[in-house]
């Protein structure tokens, strides 16, 4: 599976270094039906969700058409088959008012066959798809928001498919608490009978890690992320400290990705690895139709990939975080430890612990896999690497041979 991938995406990336989709109006080539639902009650999110969002690339600049070049490219590419799943659309997708009768209505101009009609291009093509609104009058950026209107609201997304719903926060300073305001559209989800992942973007405010699991599957820990290695490395500060809110179905939202849109190569493989390290959800932000072959890389790397998605679901913890230098320890459902090395500093440093300090079992030997290097080597117990300024260099590390080491 890893080989086909790592081919296909060399492929692509052999044939044109900006991966060229296939136009909008393209035929597609096998037709797959729309993938079923899960059944109504049915666990959600079970691993982090995976995907796209078009909120950090576009803002406002978001259309039909943008989607479905963006679900052609993550076929093309090789991303569907490296876990993207979920093409979301963030604010701005709807008219400034109502219909008469109260229901929201999709922009006629970027959505010109509505909502449904995206979701049908999305589920022919096997992936999901996902949509925004906010818990008060209007959205962060001033259209209708669902407060009054949940049941409405949440039917119209049932009705045209939607398999994923991001509920902001917007206006601040709301009369009712936002526990309440959450719980009753996640109450108006359920009742549609559709399966839908219920995303919280409370910006971590009124103890939304504590709350979150009750209601919906994720829950955003902090404000906006912006493609600054700075603004990035605050955030995984806050996320990195709430560990054991973490868990299958359970969630802690750092954000989406910055990865291509600006910081350097070593930060977003930094960025990237954090995100999986911490269990985050994988939502690629940046123009998937002209990412270079390095952003795809990263966002395609599977065994980076598979730290993020791993059955066992707990959130890396850190082992030491001092002067800038990081460990974190994620273990994983196979016995193996993931042991991610994060240099926050701006010059090279050696960042070293033991596989007794990542909770590895005492062994012999342990087998280093290195998951951007995809080399592997061996070590008794220390572990060790130099690590470039603002970069992570990411281990998955298994216990081997026979007898105690200590
Ligand atoms: C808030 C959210 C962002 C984005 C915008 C849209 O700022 O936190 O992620 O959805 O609103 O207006």
């Amino acid at each position: 599976m890893r080989k086909l991938w790592a081919t296909a995406l060399a492929a692509v990336l052999s044939v044109a270094p900006f991966a060229v989709a296939p136009t909008a109006a393209a035929p597609v080539p096998t037709p797959t039906p729309a993938p079923a639902a899960a059944p109504a009650g049915a666990a959600l999110a079970l691993t982090p969700p995976m995907g796209w969002n078009d909120w950090n690339a576009f803002r406002c600049e978001v259309g039909e058409q943008l989607v479905e070049r963006t679900v052609d490219t993550i076929v093309a590419t090789g991303l569907k088959a490296a876990g993207y799943e979920y093409v979301n659309i963030d604010d701005c997708w709807m008219t400034h008012e109502r219909s008469p009768d109260g229901h929201l209505v999709p922009d006629p101009v970027k959505f010109p066959h509505g909502i449904a009609g995206v979701a049908d291009y999305v589920h022919a093509r096997g992936l999901k798809l996902g949509i925004y609104e906010s818990a008060g009058v209007e959205t962060c950026a001033h259209y209708p928001g669902s407060l009054g209107h949940e049941q409405q609201d949440a039917d119209s997304f049932a009705s045209w498919g939607v398999d994923y719903l991001k509920y902001d926060s917007c206006p601040g300073n709301q009369p009712t608490p936002a526990r309440e305001r959450y719980r009753t559209m996640g109450d108006a989800l359920a009742r549609t009978g559709r399966p839908i992942v219920y995303s919280l973007c409370n910006w971590g405010e009124q103890d939304v890690a504590d709350w979150g699991a009750e209601i919906g599957q994720l829950w955003r820990t902090t404000d906006d992320i912006r493609p600054t290695y700075s603004r990035m490395l605050e955030i995984f500060h806050v996320n990195v400290q709430l560990a054991d809110r973490a868990r299958p179905g359970a969630w802690n939202d750092p954000d989406a990705l910055e990865v291509g849109n600006g910081m350097t190569a070593d930060e977003d493989r930094a960025h990237f690895s954090l995100w999986a390290a911490m269990a985050a959800p994988l939502l690629a932000g940046t123009d998937l139709t002209r990412a270079t072959p390095g952003t795809m890389a990263i966002l395609g790397n599977t065994d980076v990939i598979a730290v993020d998605q791993d059955p066992l679901g707990k959130q890396g913890r850190p082992v030491t975080m001092a002067n800038g230098l990081d460990v974190l320890a994620k273990p994983l459902a196979d016995g193996s430890v993931a042991v991610t090395l994060f240099n926050e500093n701006a010059e090279r440093a050696v960042i070293s612990t033991t596989a007794y300090a990542v909770g590895l079992p005492a062994a012999d030997h342990y087998v280093l896999r290195d998951l951007w290097e995809h080399t592997t080597g061996e070590t008794t117990d220390a572990i060790a690497a130099e690590v470039p300024a603002h970069g992570a260099v990411m281990y998955r590390i298994t216990a081997a041979g026979s007898g105690p080491n200590r």
